[in-house]
């Protein structure tokens, strides 16, 4: 079939998606055992979690797996993380945990790390994409923990977006992505961090961050020691997700690396020159020389904020139909070193210096 019929095929719709709001902090029993029992049944629910949206399936079950992989157009190459509740889910899922394992645990469980480990004969090949490793999390949401709880089960979840698109931080991003191919969706407002979990290698010593996440490497660092600060040609083939371009926008996306006003302006003067439509994510740079006629989001208090407005903003200028978004870099420190490694994979290769396009 073409890339085409396979795109017809994949936008029919098959669900009434129904989007329930749910409390972040006390969710309704009622809401949540409803959302279980769709997951027992083999379906899909997506549901917040501290880091973005989910997009949840029973993590034993083959069929509700594969249904992941077609709703988000995802590759089959490319496996999921297993969110567990309790300690004990642990054990089904992973046939060892090395001693530094249960310290990073300790330190960062409920929380946005995730421990890469030998599986268990219990988790499908389709949890893991052929691999002897499974990635384990637990979520630090109350509304994700209740619904593990309540189904019984680990929950696979990669992130609710269609596959390629930024990650969603929002129930509304979900529904614009996945509307119609899933029966329910909870929404329990925007996500806090608002960009994925930190993927950890715990497989090897010494342990390797596959991706940069919500946990920063120095916070890592302190618990087991200094980290190799980048990965093997040997780990990035088994970091199935490091292949792909990743969170990008419709639009082009130019990365200002060296956060430079200069740098800013000549990017976007360009554009225009080129009769393109403009929009710029900005962070610490003012936009006070930009043409009125670029579309500007600047998120400018913290990195942190700058991490959990990220997607949402990329998403919202995307919506204006530009063609090109021009986003400014910053340093690669605690969770700046997620907030570069996402913009980088929304942007294109460089064709100037500075920029990354
Ligand atoms: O914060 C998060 O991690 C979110 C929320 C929903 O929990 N989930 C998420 O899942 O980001 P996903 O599927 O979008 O990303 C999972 C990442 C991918 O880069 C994948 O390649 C990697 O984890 N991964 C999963 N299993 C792996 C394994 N066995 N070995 C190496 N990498 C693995
Ligand atoms: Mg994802």
């Amino acid at each position: 079939m073409s890339a085409h019929g396979l795109r017809v095929r994949k936008a029919m719709a098959e669900f009434i998606t129904r989007v329930v709001a749910i409390d972040p902090v006390t969710p309704d029993r009622i809401a949540i055992a409803e959302a279980a029992a769709i997951l027992q049944a083999g379906q899909l629910v997506a549901f917040p979690t501290e880091t973005v949206y989910g997009l949840g399936a029973d993590g034993l079950n083959p069929i509700a797996l594969g249904q992941i992989y077609a709703v988000k157009g995802r590759p089959a190459d490319n496996p999921l993380i297993l969110h567990i509740a309790s300690r004990d889910q642990l054990s089904l899922v992973a046939a060892d945990t090395p001693t530094i394992a249960h310290r990073l645990v300790q330190a960062f469980w409920p929380g946005p790390l995730t421990l890469i480990l030998p599986k268990t004969s219990r988790v499908p090949d389709l949890a893991t994409a052929g691999l002897t490793t499974v990635a384990v999390r637990m979520p630090a949401h109350p509304v994700a923990l209740a619904l593990i709880r309540a189904a019984q089960r680990p929950l696979a979840a990669p992130s609710a977006n269609r596959s390629g698109l930024p990650s969603p931080t929002t129930a509304q991003h979900v529904s614009d992505d996945l509307r119609g191919h899933i029966p329910l969706i909870l929404d329990a407002g925007p996500t806090h961090i608002g960009l994925e979990s930190t993927v950890l290698d715990v497989t090897c010593t010494p342990p390797v961050i596959l991706r940069p996440g919500g946990i920063a490497r120095e916070d890592i660092e302190a618990v087991v020691g200094h980290l190799p600060e980048a990965m093997s040609e040997a780990q990035r083939r088994r970091s199935p997700g490091t292949r792909y371009r990743h969170y990008s926008p419709h639009a082009r996306v130019l990365l200002v690396e060296d956060a430079q006003a200069e740098t800013l302006q000549a990017a976007v003067a360009k554009a225009l020159q080129h009769n393109e439509r403009v929009g710029c994510l900005l962070h610490r740079l003012e936009p006070d020389h930009l043409p009125p006629l670029v579309k500007v989001i600047r998120i400018s208090r913290s990195v942190t904020d700058y991490a959990q407005g990220l997607f949402s903003a990329l998403r919202a200028l995307d919506g204006l139909g530009l063609d090109v978004i021009v986003v400014e870099g910053v340093a690669e420190q605690g969770l700046g070193a997620a907030v570069m490694d996402r913009l980088r994979r929304a942007a294109s290769p460089p064709r100037q210096p500075g920029l990354t396009e």
